[in-house]
């Protein structure tokens, strides 16, 4: 087989080439492909050439069910994305913007399990053991027995957590500012941080210790670099959030053992982040108080959490040849089929018109589940019908205007009965899935029986308009 000294590595994708290239061939970034030392063996281990293999022994799988005890840090929600607790000898991915809140996060976490006892070291690459320790203070946790390093050099790192007792929880703040000397490439490279995070990944293997790593992200979400690295952990979270929103969403984008539709919700104040038990109660609080045309409040589940999140839409009169459709929070194709069905099978025209979307809080809705209550902002606005205030709304609108099921139903009911809503706009329920929540559902089939129903609403709401001035004449 072939040697070669070095080969070229994309610093985006990882993807190696023989040849320098303006252009990676894999994910098609420009000027992200630069020399590196070639890995020796796989991922940089050496190997022993000529050497024989020794037999070992093999378990069986029956054997094996001795669950280890989880980690609690007793941050709720991060334990919940972690799938209760972190498992001893995992490493755990963390990936999220620059400032979203990556380092106070696992400071928290740091100082609650120190609390509890047992070793627990946060090392950053970032900050200096004065900022670390400066926010520390700043979120009342000074006094909490975490210990610090401000360390790069993954060897001493490795080193150092080998020394003395078994360390419980680690934290590596972040994986891009580490090197080895193992790798001859130069530090921030992705050979540079595959090699730290394999040799961070062994010692966490061979003492138990929960891991957590940090990774940054380029501007479309990817953890920056090392996507190899996404294969070598246990679990990749990413935290997300909106700069102008104080919440934030913890995700499981891979957790071996987990499921990965949790999510943990937090909101970041100036104590550092909160936990939020309640997210829908958070997303509903800025409601305006009066009736209001074009907002509908969409009964969501997001990963297995039902979230409750308002809807907003403006349709007014274009000025303009082309009619703006502007939406934010959500997939502008999706506003486009539901504007086509509502054209099509409402009787809605909507060509003279622009449209405007929004959801409410700085969320993004990915669901399909949303149509129905996106629809129902769009009619309200247009037709100038306030929907009623104590009603919520999901269902996933079919090119045919029919309205389709979608996933748990049942929780979403009983989510908005909980919060107080009495009325729920869905699908026809096949089963008796929202039994047992305490809001009446009102079955909708198609588009066009939404329109009607919101439309006769609206004939009622001029009627009345109409007739207000009317007596108040009259008492004069
Ligand atoms: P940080 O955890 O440093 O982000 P990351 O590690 O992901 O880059 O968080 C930085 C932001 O969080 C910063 O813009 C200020 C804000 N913040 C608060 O609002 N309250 C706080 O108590 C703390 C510590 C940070
Ligand atoms: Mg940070």
């Amino acid at each position: 087989m072939a040697k070669f000294r070095s080969s070229y590595v994309c610093q985006n994708c990882g993807a190696i080439t023989q040849r320098w290239q303006g252009k990676c061939e894999s994910c098609g970034e420009w000027n992200t492909i630069i020399e590196e030392a070639a890995a020796l063996g796989i991922g940089g281990a050496v190997a022993r050439r000529g050497a024989a293999g020794r037999p070992f022994p093999l378990e069986e799988l029956a054997g094996a069910a001795r669950p280890e005890p989880r980690l609690i840090t007793g941050i709720a929600e991060l334990d919940r994305v972690a799938g209760g607790g972190f498992v001893p000898g995992s490493t755990t991915l963390i990936g999220g913007e620059p400032g979203i809140g990556k380092s106070t996060l696992l400071i928290q976490a740091c100082a609650a399990v120190a609390r509890s006892g047992g070793r627990v070291v946060y090392v950053s690459g970032e900050e200096s053991t004065a900022q670390v320790r400066l926010r520390a203070a700043r979120l009342g946790l000074a006094d909490a027995p975490v210990q610090l390093a401000a360390q790069t050099f993954v060897e001493d790192i490795v080193a150092t957590l080998g020394s003395g007792d078994a360390p419980k929880f680690v934290v590596i703040d972040s994986i891009q500012t580490m090197w080895s000397d193992a790798i001859e490439s130069a530090p921030g490279t992705v050979s540079q941080v595959r090699g730290s995070a394999q040799a961070l990944i062994r010692f966490a293997k061979a003492s138990g210790a929960a891991l957590l790593i940090v990774g940054h992200v380029t501007k479309d979400g990817q953890i920056a670099g090392p996507r190899v690295v996404e294969h070598m952990v246990d679990a990749v979270f990413s935290f997300e959030g909106d700069g102008a929103h104080a919440f934030r969403l913890l995700r499981a984008a891979k957790n071996r053992f987990g499921a990965t539709d949790e999510v943990g919700v937090f909101e970041m104040t100036g104590g550092g982040l909160d936990e939020v038990p309640n997210p829908s109660a958070l997303f509903l609080a800025d409601r305006d108080g009066g009736a209001n045309p074009g907002a509908a409040v969409f009964a969501g589940v997001e990963g297995a959490r039902p979230l409750l999140v308002e809807i907003q839409a403006l349709v007014a009169p274009t000025t303009l040849g082309t009619p703006r459709r502007a939406v934010v929070g959500w997939e502008p194709s999706r506003l486009a089929m539901v504007l086509a069905v509502l054209e099509a099978h409402g009787g809605m025209k909507l060509g003279q018109y622009d449209v405007y979307l929004n959801v409410a809080g700085g969320l993004r809705i990915m669901e399909p589940a949303a149509d129905l209550a996106a629809a129902a902002a769009l009619i309200s606005s247009l037709t100038g019908a306030s929907l009623p205030r104590d009603a919520v709304y999901f269902g996933e609108i079919a090119l045919s205007g029919s309205v389709r099921a979608v996933a748990h139903p049942g929780l979403r009911l009983k989510e908005a009965a909980k919060l107080g809503f009495a009325k729920a706009f869905a699908p026809p329920l096949p089963r008796a899935d929202g039994e047992g929540a305490n809001i009446a559902v009102q079955p909708i089939g198609t588009v066009a029986t939404l329109v009607a129903l919101i439309a006769s609403s609206a004939v009622e709401t001029r009627a009345a308009r109409a007739s207000a001035p009317a007596r108040s004449e009259v008492t004069n």
